[in-house]
């Protein structure tokens, strides 16, 4: 009898084999390399949970100093990428983080509850339209492709007119070749554009405020230090980059799992009270952003590898939520178990500002679509990213059955 011998471990965030399922490499790694070194692409990554965990409240050896992914794309042109605080440090990172969070309160996120359901409320009843008498529609272009960025909008206060041109935008900074590392020029126009939009709003909103998030920026003071015109643009571009796609992500994905453990998409169907349950398990499970980028300032061993200054190391976020030593059977989704320990938002001085709204509006969209269906179909012809860091879709084509 002959043993067949396991192909040598490489992992790569841009095989589209890892984008069509990571969690067999994930557990791999977990297994074999929990600190995995690919000299190739010239970096390195952590898989275990509690390393990953470590890693992320560890900023003064894992620094957020030179960008926290690892597509030299995702940096570079994008001038306002670079400028955000999720590429700093503290004290800087914290200083701005404290000032930015005036503005961006739970208060703020609580009361855009309203705006939310009205949104969601106005995309969803177009998919049910289309799904009568056995229409399709597709889940992600209709739905959760424009939620998240009219959203972060209503939250700005762009005006309901400026909306769909700032979607238009947002999708472009957002578009990737397929494959490709570098960032095409139409995103590079958009993502000026969008900067140019903003610029004039704050112009606007400094000549006279109103109730939104970026009058709040405007006058978000600590010790008389007040945040200036960069920093203000830059935190806004920052939303929309770190806001829309993980959001939009998110929902499909919940979709998705729900279709393949129809047993568990069907204990919210018939109790919605269990929305909040469906959303974390999404998180937990199979998270929109996969993993972050952090660069050694020293010398540092874990698990008795050493790794030298100034590596890149991958946090991979999607294979610490699936560490059997912090979740039993964790490649089951499950609604109800413990996600407490989940990393989807990371940890430490960068955890996610926008943790709350993206559960908020998670919750509300789950909510309204399972409320009114009694159940749901994924057709053929689902397209994932693909993507060096985001996992979701970018086409989930789907019909309902409406409740009458
Ligand atoms: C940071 C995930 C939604 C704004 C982060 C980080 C993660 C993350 C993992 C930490 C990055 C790091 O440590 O390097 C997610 C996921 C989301 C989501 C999975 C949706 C499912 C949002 C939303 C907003 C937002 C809706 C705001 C509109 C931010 C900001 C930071 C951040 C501003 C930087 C915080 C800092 O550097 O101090 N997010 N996010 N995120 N997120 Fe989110």
């Amino acid at each position: 009898m002959t043993t067949a011998t396991p192909a040598p471990l490489v992992f790569s965030p841009y095989d589209y084999a890892v984008h069509e399922d990571p969690y067999p490499f994930y557990a791999r790694l977990r297994a074999e390399a929990p600190v995995y070194h690919n000299p190739d692409l010239d970096f390195w990554a952590l898989s275990k949970h509690a390393d990953v965990r470590e890693a992320f409240r560890a900023p003064d050896v894992f620094s957020n100093s030179m960008g926290v992914s690892l597509d030299p794309a995702a940096y570079g042109p994008h001038a306002y990428k670079t400028m955000s605080f999720l590429a700093m440090d503290d004290p800087r990172h914290a200083r701005l983080r404290k000032l930015v969070s005036k503005g961006f309160t739970s208060r703020r996120v609580d009361a855009l509850s309203e705006g939310i359901e009205r949104i969601s409320r106005q995309y969803w009843d177009e998919c049910l339209d289309r799904s009568r008498d056995g229409g399709e529609f597709d889940f992600v272009e209709d739905y959760a492709g424009k939620l998240p960025m009219d959203v972060i909008s209503d939250l700005m206060g762009v005006p309901e007119s400026d909306r769909d041109e700032l979607r238009r935008l947002a999708d472009l900074v957002m578009h990737r070749e397929e494959g490709g590392q570098d960032v095409p020029e139409d995103s590079m126009v958009a993502a000026f554009d969008l900067i140019a939009y903003y610029q004039g709003m704050v112009a606007e909103r400094r000549k006279q405020r109103t109730e939104d998030l970026t009058s709040a920026l405007i006058d978000a003071e600590i010790d008389g230090e007040k945040l200036d015109e960069d920093e203000i643009l830059s935190f806004l571009f920052l939303m929309v980059v770190a806001g829309n796609e993980t959001t939009t992500k998110l929902l499909a994905n919940a979709m998705f799992w729900g279709h393949q453990y129809p047993d568990q998409a069907q204990l919210v169907i018939d109790d919605p009270d269990r929305v909040s349950d469906w959303v974390e398990e999404t998180l937990r499970y199979d998270t929109s952003s996969q993993l972050v980028l952090r660069t050694t300032m020293q010398e540092v061993t874990v698990r008795d590898v050493t790794i030298p200054a100034d590596q890149k190391v991958l946090l991979l976020i999607g294979a610490a939520n699936r560490d059997e030593e912090v979740f039993e059977d964790s490649g089951a989704f499950l609604l109800g178990r413990d996600t407490s320990a989940s990393l989807s938002f990371g940890q430490g001085p960068h955890f996610c500002l926008g943790a709350h709204l993206a559960r908020l509006e998670g919750r509300i969209a789950l909510d309204q679509i399972s409320r009114s269906i009694t159940g749901y179909e994924i057709l053929p012809g689902a397209q994932r990213v693909h993507s060096s860091n985001v996992r979701g879709f970018a086409r989930l084509p789907m019909r309902v059955e409406g409740r009458r």
